[in-house]
């Protein structure tokens, strides 16, 4: 028998290539799931993280027409800027894809087949509005007129952004088609197809009471309600030009729903990632972990488990649907939409990548919504990656090299190892839950056992500016030995969150893929060329910098 099958697949929502995300976004989603792919990694485990571009949808289509620039044309520009910020945020991805690829097209096609052949697609009947001057059918959004309940002119059909009532495109009064702003509109009867949520909900009930003790309260807790109320079949097609077509006569003139091939994205973008993607997808004994915020849980949950077992096709199902709760920002300019405001982009103008994904991550809204302000920040990089990280590794390191001993020479004391031990066991053990803001504070926490033994040791006593202090040689070699490894063990634990100051501290130590258990390897020799700080405070003009985010109130 084989040993070791075991694989991972990280999933993380795939962003809207319709706008660049912003902060709050990216601690939504893509960054636990980097965090946690790199955690895997030190774990020494087979895992793959997947992620891309969702580009179709209504609102890349309007904003296009708008623009006067092609769907596809708008959706890709965007994606290779999304792709280039992710990557300058030290995203560890395996593949970083698009929805809209050749490779997502034949798994979309292949997968509705299937669910076809089982007998799980049907032909529902609907009444939508149709605009006889653009001829084309006008989904939710292309729909404007006034809201029945407020008078708001500018109401759309999906809902009224003046009283936020939720509104079907009949209830409009004086309807006009928000591409061409005429009145000539009629409801025209069209079939769309549906996937049969209503059939499958039986083994989509079984799997959810099956893997639902893995996720997240708010994931378990929507789907429960969802399924008390009972699943109906759900719409796969629209009325659109933008967008996958359906390959079945009479409906020539529709494509997917753009969750539909978005959630296939999934194995869309792995398939154009390699060959190998079927040993994952279709593993014996893979575990799928999926990160995404709070809004796509039902999609999650009910949809996609729904497509997958339909299909039949033998693709391994959700083991952990983790969703976040919202970084809110509200005394920040920290919108998506509008455009302004501190976004991922001019984040890094202000400082690099490690100081954010720290910070973030110190922050993340695991289990309510959090809000994430500037005096936080600024908290978080002084106090803590600062004074607590920087200085305790930029100290010990200047220690070593003024004591010219050797680390291989060093003895690890006893004072800290017990207590360092049961924090790097605690970290793991928050990792396997994916409390991640929780293995970040046992990092934290590390750091403080070194600051305090550095306190209490008064090394200045031992060590001085050229060598070990007369007869206390033994003494140093253990002092040293244990900080020297704290260092280390901190640099191999920071990986997941600040890979830039990690590796920085790594390479000295000679270690360029770092593993866990290189923890319990003999120190051998280091390079304490050039030391500096591998974190430094906020400048004033960094401050000031942010401060221009604030809104004004
Ligand atoms: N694009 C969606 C959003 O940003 C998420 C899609 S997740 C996927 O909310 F699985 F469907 F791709
Ligand atoms: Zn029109």
């Amino acid at each position: 028998m084989q040993q070791n099958t075991k694989k991972t697949i990280i999933t993380s929502a795939l962003p809207y290539s319709e706008a660049m995300p912003h902060l709050g976004n990216f601690v939504g989603s893509i960054l636990p799931a980097d965090v946690f792919h790199r955690y895997e990694e030190l774990a020494g485990r087979d895992s793959i993280f997947i992620c891309g571009s969702d580009q179709h949808g209504t609102p890349i289509e309007i904003r296009a027409l708008k623009e006067g620039v092609s769907a596809e044309h708008l959706a890709d520009s965007v994606h290779e800027r999304m792709k280039k910020v992710f990557e300058s945020f030290e995203c560890s991805f395996t593949h970083y894809g698009k929805t809209n690829s050749e490779s997502n097209k034949k798994a979309v096609y292949e997968i509705f087949e299937a669910l076809d052949k089982n007998g799980y697609i049907k032909e529902v009947e609907s009444v939508m509005p149709y605009c006889n001057i653009d001829k084309r059918f006008l989904t939710d959004r292309y729909i404007e007129g006034k809201c029945p309940y407020c008078g708001f002119e500018g109401a759309r059909g999906d809902q009224c952004d003046n009283c936020g009532r939720l509104l079907s495109p009949q209830d409009l009064i004086d309807p006009y088609c928000g591409l061409c702003h005429n009145k000539d509109i009629e409801f025209k009867k069209t079939v769309n197809l549906a996937i049969e949520l209503d059939k499958l909900q039986p083994e989509i009930l079984d799997f959810v009471k099956m893997r639902m003790g893995a996720w997240s309260r708010n994931a378990a807790n929507k789907t429960v309600s969802y399924l008390e109320q009972g699943l109906e079949p759900r719409e796969i097609t629209r009325e659109m030009k933008w967008g996958f077509p359906v390959p079945r006569k009479g409906f020539e003139d529709k494509v997917f729903y753009v969750w539909f091939d978005a959630v296939i994205g999934y194995i869309g973008i792995s398939m154009e990632w390699s060959e190998k993607w079927k040993d994952y997808w279709k593993g014996p004994d893979t575990e799928l972990i999926q990160f995404m915020g709070k809004d796509n849980i039902e999609f999650h949950t009910m949809m996609w488990p729904g497509i997958l077992i339909g299909s039949g096709l033998g693709f391994v199902l959700p083991h952990t649907i983790y969703a976040y709760e919202y970084l809110t920002a509200k005394g920040l300019k920290f919108s998506k939409s509008r455009g302004v405001g501190l976004n991922m982009e001019n984040a890094l103008e202000i400082t690099g990548p490690d100081y954010w994904r720290f910070a973030l991550m110190y922050l993340a809204p695991e289990s309510s919504d959090n809000d994430f302000t500037i005096a936080l920040f600024v908290e978080v990089v002084n106090k803590i990656m600062n004074d607590k990280i920087g200085n305790y590794v930029h100290r010990v390191l200047t220690l070593l090299k003024n004591s010219g001993l050797k680390a291989s020479e060093l003895v690890e004391d006893e004072k800290s190892t017990d207590k360092v031990a049961m924090l790097t066991r605690k970290y793991a053990e928050d990792f396997e839950a994916l409390k991640m803001r929780e293995a970040l504070r046992e990092l934290v926490a590390i750091a403080d056992v070194g600051n305090e033994t550095i306190s209490s040791s008064r090394p200045w006593e031992l060590i001085g500016k050229d060598g070990v202090k007369l007869g206390g040689e033994d003494r140093a070699k253990e002092f040293l030995g244990g900080m020297v490894s704290i260092v280390r063990r901190m640099g191999v634990l920071m990986w997941p969150f600040a890979p830039d100051a990690s590796s920085k501290i790594l390479k000295r130590f000679g270690i360029s893929e770092p593993r866990l258990s290189d923890l319990k390897k003999p120190l051998k020799e280091l390079n304490l060329e050039g030391l500096e700080p591998v974190f430094s405070k906020l400048s004033d003009k960094q401050l000031k910098d942010l401060e221009r985010f604030e809104e004004d109130s």
